[in-house]
């Protein structure tokens, strides 16, 4: 058994996904099981440190996780060449400009999504990533999701017949803040520090719709801002200027119709904060966050509307649970272990900042078609082309 020990720069850390996701469900978790086995007998150890502005909340982040490292000085994390990854978890706004530094210092690249606040600067950071030669990764988590596992098992399965159409519907309440704390940052409803619901959701559904159903080839969306005054962390009212409801159709390749209501501002009527139901000629799915229930066409019952009666069908104890066959892991976790093999092993990682800058284009495009009220096709995405002056050639279409 050989240990490589893998330097990684968490830049971020001490924010809601930084120590949720990132450090404690994905890294720590690694760390604690005895890093990645690989096949071959190699077993990768990530070797963090963490960086922040406040060196209070760092040391005690980091004793109590027993990391040994920590930092307030990004540049010269960059320049120790035991660090070969940095991770970035900041605020949107704030991560173009500090990618744009890793990846000159000749670091690989792993961040949570969006990539940048739009779509220019997220092509830029996948084109000066793929000019470096430097491997590159995305969070893209929801694939990694139980239930939508479960609904990937059955479209490989040809389940569905030929699939027909797709209803997302996204959401909870998030708290104003005044008389109940918000349960989100309030940067994510100021759409000058980076917020809106639209970058942020959008971002998960392109590569969602595009991984389970088929590329996103055109958007219609009307956003808004429902909740006008929220208050913020020091207990400031302020005013949203970022919108926190999206009500989207797509239109996928093969015809495929998606409508998906995204929103911060809805009470949760359903079995789960996202519900994916999925229609096609053979059967019906609808899936949440873990479970994902089945309705085959010889199942289907057969409704007669007549109001002047009691509804005689129970609809919703007509459908069958998946099985849970597999054992679920965090999914941060899997794609970081995928990350370091990628890194160590060179094994696939296809979600790089290229699949990244695509999330960023949806919502450009979704915020297009909602200002000038049409539908806005969504053209393929390459980083051919040139950059300052110099030819590029397209990594794939
Ligand atoms: N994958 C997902 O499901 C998911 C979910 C939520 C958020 N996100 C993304 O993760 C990122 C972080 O979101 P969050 O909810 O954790 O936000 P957060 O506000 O909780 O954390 C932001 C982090 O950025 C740092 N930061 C903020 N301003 C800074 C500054 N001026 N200088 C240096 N550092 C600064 C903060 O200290 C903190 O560590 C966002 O890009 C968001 O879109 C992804």
């Amino acid at each position: 058994m050989s240990i490589v020990n893998v330097g990684i720069i968490m830049n971020g850390v001490t924010g809601r996904m930084g120590t949720n996701q990132h450090l404690i469900r994905s890294i720590v978790a690694i760390r604690e099981q005895g890093g990645v086995a690989c096949k071959n007998g190699v077993v990768i150890m990530p070797d963090p440190i963490l960086v922040g502005r406040n060196e209070e909340k760092l040391k005690s982040l980091a004793s109590k996780h027993n990391i040994a490292r920590w930092s307030t000085n990004l540049d010269e994390c960059l320049s120790d060449e035991h660090n070969i990854i940095y991770f970035d978890a900041q605020t949107t706004v704030r991560r173009a400009e500090a990618i744009r530094k890793a990846i000159k210092a000749g670091k690989h690249i792993y961040c949570e999504k969006p990539t940048a606040v739009g779509l220019e600067e997220s092509l830029e950071l996948a084109t000066l990533a793929y000019k470096a030669g430097v491997k590159n990764g995305v969070v893209q988590d929801k694939l990694f999701l139980p239930g939508i596992l479960k609904l990937k098992r059955l479209v490989d399965s040809g389940f569905f017949g030929k699939i027909l159409a797709v209803r997302m519907e996204f959401g909870y309440w998030v708290f104003e803040g005044d008389w109940q704390q918000a349960q989100r940052p309030s940067w994510n409803y100021r759409k000058e520090d980076g917020g809106g619901i639209i970058s942020d959701m959008f971002a998960h559904w392109r590569y969602v719709l595009d991984n389970l159903f088929g590329n996103v080839r055109a958007v219609s969306c009307i956003g808004a801002t429902h909740i006008q005054k929220r208050v913020d962390e020091e207990d400031e009212i302020y005013t949203a200027t970022a919108e926190d409801a999206a009500y989207a159709t797509f239109e996928l390749d093969g015809g495929i119709i998606v409508q998906a209501n995204s929103s911060w501002a809805v009470r949760v009527n359903r079995d789960d904060l996202l519900t994916i139901q999925v229609d096609g000629t053979e059967g019906s799915a609808v899936a949440g966050l873990r479970d994902c229930k089945t309705q085959h066409r010889v199942n289907t019952p057969k409704p007669v509307w007549n109001p002047d009666i009691a509804n005689p069908i129970s609809f919703l104890d007509q459908w069958q649970e998946m099985p849970t066959n597999d054992v679920y892991d965090n999914g941060f976790k899997v794609q970081w272990e995928l990350f370091l093999k990628h890194i160590v092993l060179d094994e696939e990682f296809p979600w790089d900042l290229l699949e990244g800058a695509k999330g960023t284009q949806l919502s450009d495009l979704g915020l297009e078609s909602w200002k000038e009220r049409r539908w806005v096709d969504v053209p393929e995405l390459t980083i051919g082309g040139t950059l300052n002056g110099e030819k590029v050639k397209a990594a794939k279409s």
